[in-house]
Formats: structure tokens, C-alpha cells, sequence
């Protein structure tokens, strides 16, 4: 039965993806080269870290560890220039509608970011109360599609994984839920993910009856 319901954080709360793309794409054009949109897909749910080795060997360049720690320091200040910007209007459409239901019926509300971020950006868009549970990138030693942020949620609500569904607009984040045992929604385009059980486009095309319903479905 459907228990608590786990939730990225970047693309699917807030756009954040958008800043996190502009960001990482500043780097690579002051390292003299450029990246696509469809790259991008793949630093979606990657660590700060990670996505800045994939995004080098894209631009063939080759940084000593110092230099990829100034890096990924430089775009952090970048993307926190966004995220200092941000609102509680940029909120998702139908997003807290959405968790209002989940609270009303005693469903569990946890947040599974890989950002180091994530509370700052909770705190701008006058959230960081919504949740039951907050695991981010500061709690967490594996990158999804490891399972062990979700995994942390779980146990932070005290129900098995059987019994919850994790919210995702990543690939890998969808396969980290699949690894933990738990369902998985995605949230964007059904031609990139293809893995999840069910793909919305917004919340605002859902309800937990709808969800439940098809949920129930799976079983
Ligand atoms: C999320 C985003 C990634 C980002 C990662 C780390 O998973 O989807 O694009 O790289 O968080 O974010 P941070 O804010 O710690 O750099
Ligand atoms: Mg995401």
C-alpha cells in the first residue's frame, strides 16, 4: 500500500535543472567548449562532483584536483546567484496542492536530493516545512542511481520500500528508485524516461486517488 512518497528535489519541486544547466554551460564555454540540452539530461540527479568529470571529458580537458575543486566552487557561486534570485512563486505548478493531499491523508513526505543545496532552496520557496523528512546531498556518500538517498528517506519515515513511491525527473533517479525496491513516477518527457512505472508531465495532471488507483494497478 501506498505509505510515503519521496520526492526530488531539482525539476521536480522547482526548476532548478535550468539554473543548474546555465551554470554547469558558463563553465564549459570559459573552458572554451559547449554542451547540449541533451547532455544535460545525463547530470540530471549527478553529483556536484561527478557532473563536472562528466562535463570535462565532454570538453576534452583534463583539470588537476585543485583546479576541478576552484571549478566546481566558481559554479556553485554561479548557480547560488540563481537560487538566491528564486521565489515561492517558482514552486511547480500543482506541487503543493499535491502534498496538502499527501498530509491530509496520512501519507509520509520525504525530500531525496542529491544537492548540497537542497534546504537553502526549500528555505526561498517557503518549503522547508512540507516535509517530513529532508535527505540531501550532505547525508548522502552515493550518487543515485545508487538507492541509498531514497533508501535514507525510507527508513526516516519508518516504512519499507515496498510501500513508497519516489518522484523523479532524472534517469538515474528512477533507476535508484527501482534498485531500492520502491515505485517510481516520473516527472518530464515519457520518451527520456522510459524506465519509470508512470511519467506526468506536471502535478497538476494527477491526484493521489489517480496515482493510488494506478499504483494499486501495479501490484
Ligand atoms: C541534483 C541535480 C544535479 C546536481 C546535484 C548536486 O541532483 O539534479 O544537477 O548536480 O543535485 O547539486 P548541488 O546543489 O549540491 O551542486
Ligand atoms: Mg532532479
Amino acid at each position: 500500500a501506498l505509505k510515503a512518497c519521496l520526492f526530488d528535489l531539482d525539476g521536480v519541486i522547482v526548476d532548478t535543472a535550468i539554473y543548474h544547466f546555465k551554470a554547469w554551460r558558463r563553465l564549459a564555454n570559459e573552458l572554451g567548449f559547449d554542451f547540449t540540452e541533451h547532455q544535460n539530461e545525463q547530470l540530471k540527479g549527478v553529483s556536484r562532483m561527478e557532473s563536472l568529470e562528466l562535463i570535462l571529458q565532454w570538453g576534452g580537458v583534463t583539470l588537476s584536483d585543485e583546479e576541478k575543486q576552484q571549478w566546481a566552487a566558481r559554479k556553485n557561486e554561479w548557480y547560488l546567484a540563481y537560487v538566491n534570485q528564486m521565489t515561492p512563486q517558482e514552486v511547480l505548478p500543482g506541487v503543493r496542492d499535491f502534498l496538502d493531499s499527501l498530509r491530509k491523508a496520512g501519507i509520509g513526505i520525504a525530500l531525496g536530493s542529491a544537492s548540497k543545496n537542497a534546504r537553502l532552496i526549500l528555505e526561498r520557496i517557503d518549503m522547508l516545512d512540507a516535509f517530513d523528512a529532508i535527505i540531501d546531498g550532505t547525508h548522502t556518500t552515493k550518487s543515485k542511481p545508487d538507492p541509498e538517498v531514497f533508501l535514507l528517506g525510507a527508513q526516516a519515515l519508518h516504512q519499507n520500500p515496498a510501500d513508497c513511491v519516489v518522484f523523479e525527473d532524472a534517469v538515474a533517479g528512477i533507476e535508484a528508485a527501482h534498485r531500492g525496491g520502491m515505485k517510481a513516477v516520473g516527472v518530464g518527457s515519457p520518451e527520456v524516461l522510459t524506465e519509470a512505472d508512470v511519467v506526468i508531465t506536471a502535478f497538476t495532471e494527477t491526484s493521489l486517488t489517480k496515482l493510488s488507483d494506478e499504483l494499486l494497478g501495479w501490484q
